[in-house]
Parts: structure tokens; C-alpha cells; sequence
């Protein structure tokens, strides 16, 4: 049995499905545990590491080691692409670990909310590349919010408000946020919208907001089913003029990173 490649990332469409049948099994079957577990309901939520598997925990430990990383670096950390959210909660939550009264240490989520938006023939042939692909439900953006929102007061300086949710697409979205917030720098920007040409266009308007020190994140390196990504970055940044890294310890299969130099 293997987790062979897949991408762990929420929704069948999303993954690059390199899983042998019977890991699918599996893990359709621990999933099925959710509903039927006699955990009660107000204790499901501490025991959710039952559900959660190796491949997301490296995901999440990959993202933890990269947050170390930025410690010392001021500023915001940017997220393009969001979904239902998993990754900004889990900055929001190394945030009140390691810098509990570090407000300035925004977490800036943009999303369309409703899949994939500015697809180009740089995207490439897969099945998976068509506009809408990864929606999340309707109004789920409130939804999520809402949930940050909550989780915020559970957290020092709770008063103060320490994220955005930027709904639309990004080529519209980032210019406005940047335009009203031009004083950002950003620490962190993680880029996981799948598609070349948003991707690309972030990568361009972030630039000038990265300073020496700041980590960029590019979710699916050297991915042939999703291409648009390397071929931003390539076209942005020039790979002989970054020097990529991946996690040799916990690193998932694809996410890469380089550090401003
Ligand atoms: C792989 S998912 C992001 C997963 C997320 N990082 C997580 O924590 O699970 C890619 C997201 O990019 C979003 N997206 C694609 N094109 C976009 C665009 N042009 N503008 C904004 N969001 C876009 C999709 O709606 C989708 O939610």
C-alpha cells in the first residue's frame, strides 16, 4: 500500500492521484469512521488527529517548518488559494504559538471561493484543468469568516482583527487589497492556485512587497499535471536566479520553496 503521490489537498478533483487502490480503500474507510465513530460529538474535534493521515501531517509539518523560517522576518503572510481554509487556520494557529502578540503578522487568504478562474493552454491537457474545478459550497466564504473569526478569540489580542479573506479572482482582487493596504510587506507568500496565469500575476505583484529573507512557497514544483505553477515561477523569477529547496525531512512531494537572497 502506498500514499504514492497524491496530493493530499481536499477533493478528489484536486489530486494527483498516484494511489494504489487499496490506500484509496483505506482511506475511504477511515473516512467512514467519522460518521460512525461513538466518539462524542464535543470531543471529535481534539481527537481529530484519529483521521488525519501521515501524508496531510507532512503537509502540515512542512508549512511548520517553513513558519520558523520567517521568525525573524516582518510582515504578512499571503495565501493564494484557500479552499476550505485548513492552511490559514494552521498559520493562524502557529502564529499563536511561536508569536502570540505579533499582530502585525497579518494572514491574508485570496480565493474565488469558486474554483478555478483564468485558465490558459500553459495549464496544460488534464482532466482536472477546467474553470470551476475546487469550488467550495456555496457562501462558504462566510462560513469561513465566521470560523476564523471564532478561533481569533481563543487567541491573544483578540480585539484585534490579524486576517483577510479576499474573495474573487486575483488578478482583480490583489491590486484593490494592495492599492488600499500599500504599506504590506510580505513575510510568507504561498502560492497554490494550481493555474499558471493567476499564479504568475501574484508572483508580479508581490514582488516588490518581498524584502531579503521572505520565503515564497510554490505549491506544485516539476508537477507535469499541473504545470502553471513551475512555468510562473520560471517566467517571474528565472530558476538560475533562485535556489529552490525542498524539506528533505517531512517534505511533501511537490511544494517547494526559495528564500529572497
Ligand atoms: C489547491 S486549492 C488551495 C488549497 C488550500 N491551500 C488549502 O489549504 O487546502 C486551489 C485554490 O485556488 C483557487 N483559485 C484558482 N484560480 C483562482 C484565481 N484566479 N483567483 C483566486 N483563487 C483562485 C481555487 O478556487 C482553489 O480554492
Amino acid at each position: 500500500m502506498s500514499a504514492g503521490d497524491q496530493k493530499p489537498s481536499g477533493g478528489v478533483a484536486a489530486r494527483v492521484d498516484t494511489r494504489s487502490d487499496d490506500y484509496r480503500s483505506a482511506e475511504r474507510e477511515l473516512y467512514g469512521m467519522l460518521d460512525s465513530i461513538s466518539l462524542p460529538r464535543e470531543e471529535i474535534c481534539e481527537n481529530l488527529m484519529l483521521f488525519t493521515t501521515p501524508q496531510q501531517l507532512r503537509r502540515q509539518l512542512f508549512l511548520y517548518e517553513i513558519y520558523k523560517k520567517i521568525l525573524d522576518v516582518p510582515g504578512s503572510i499571503m495565501q493564494f488559494g484557500v479552499r476550505w481554509g485548513r492552511e490559514l487556520a494552521l498559520f493562524e494557529a502557529l502564529r499563536t504559538t511561536f508569536e502570540p502578540f505579533n499582530h502585525s503578522r497579518r494572514v491574508t487568504g485570496f480565493d474565488t471561493f469558486e474554483g478555478y478562474v483564468g485558465l490558459d493552454a500553459k495549464d496544460g491537457p488534464s482532466q482536472q484543468m477546467k474553470a470551476g474545478n475546487l469550488a467550495t459550497t456555496a457562501g462558504y466564504d462566510a462560513e469561513l469568516e465566521q470560523l476564523l473569526r471564532t478561533r481569533e478569540a481563543l487567541s491573544p489580542i483578540p480585539h484585534v482583527k490579524k486576517f483577510d479573506l479576499v474573495k474573487g479572482d486575483v488578478e482583480q482582487t490583489l491590486p484593490a487589497y494592495l492599492a488600499e493596504n500599500p504599506h504590506t510587506v510580505v513575510a510568507l507568500a504561498h502560492l497554490d492556485l494550481n493555474l499558471y496565469r493567476p499564479t504568475r500575476f501574484a508572483l508580479e505583484t508581490i514582488r516588490p512587497h518581498l524584502t531579503k529573507g521572505s520565503i515564497v512557497i510554490v505549491d506544485e514544483v516539476n508537477l507535469k499535471t499541473i504545470p502553471g505553477e513551475t512555468r510562473a515561477l520560471m517566467e517571474v523569477f528565472g530558476l538560475n536566479n533562485i535556489r529552490l529547496r525542498r524539506d528533505p525531512m517531512v517534505g511533501p512531494t511537490w511544494p517547494a520553496y526559495f528564500v529572497i537572497e
